[in-house]
């Protein structure tokens, strides 16, 4: 796995709660919540903004400080009454739901939780990106079978990831019942990037990640 620094970590949670900025116009309300909140970067970043901040987990894990209401269960079947929060945020989430056929459940629970006029905001890596970021292989994932074979090498966790392209996303957010607002393709800051910083900056110099961008992110208004 490409190990990240934490402040490659920050920097990238800053640069997603910047791009929610941009599609929303302000991040501000009573409630929001994280679905698969993990380790928690992402959670105190968008969490700063709201005056209740909901975290949820299928894993147990302890949850940031500015959470002040953090349960586990499966974000496919959310233990929320309908139009609670004012921003519903899943990042880097959808691609781990199992089975994979759950995967538009999750953005239709997203979908019935949040508020009208409120927002889903998901963030999804790039499946077709070049390099393999559990193995740090270039172009192994693109080797068929090479998957099956990473796994029994004991990279156990890709056996979980089933990454849906940007437009089968927002495909899913539209059939849940939200207007896409923002549907976009990105390639992270080099402060969010390990070690090769300066190789980043020059691909990025000369359109490498509009070509192969690192993500997407799709917004809904509800
Ligand atoms: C790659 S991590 C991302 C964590 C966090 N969102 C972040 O950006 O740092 C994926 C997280 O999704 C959680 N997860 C996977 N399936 C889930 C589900 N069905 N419901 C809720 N959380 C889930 C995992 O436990 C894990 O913490």
């Amino acid at each position: 796995m490409v190990a990240l620094s934490e402040q490659n970590l920050e920097a990238r949670a800053a640069f997603l709660r910047d791009a929610a900025e941009q599609a929303i116009g302000t991040l501000s309300g009573d409630r929001c919540l994280m679905v698969g909140a993990g380790s928690g970067y992402n959670t105190e970043e968008f969490g700063d903004y709201f005056d209740e901040v909901n975290a949820l987990e299928i894993e147990p894990r302890e949850f940031p400080d500015v959470v002040d209401h953090g349960i586990f269960a499966d974000g496919t079947r959310l233990p929320y009454q309908d139009d609670v929060f004012d921003l519903t945020v899943a990042i880097s989430v959808i691609e781990h739901v199992v089975p994979p056929v759950n995967r538009p459940k999750l953005a239709e629970e997203m979908v019935r939780c949040t508020k009208p006029g409120g927002h889903v905001f998901f963030q999804i890596p790039n499946g077709r990106f070049p390099l393999e970021l559990h193995t740090g292989l270039p172009l192994f994932h693109w080797i068929p079978g090479a998957k099956q074979v990473a796994i029994e090498m004991g990279y156990t966790g890709l056996k979980r990831v089933h990454i849906p392209s940007r437009a089968k996303l927002a495909r899913w957010v539209r059939e849940a019942g939200a207007d896409v607002i923002e549907e976009r393709s990105f390639a992270y800051p080099s402060e969010a990037i390990p070690k090769y910083n300066q190789l980043y900056e020059v691909f990025d110099d000369i359109g490498v990640f509009r070509v192969f961008p690192f993500g997407h992110i799709v917004v809904g208004r509800v």
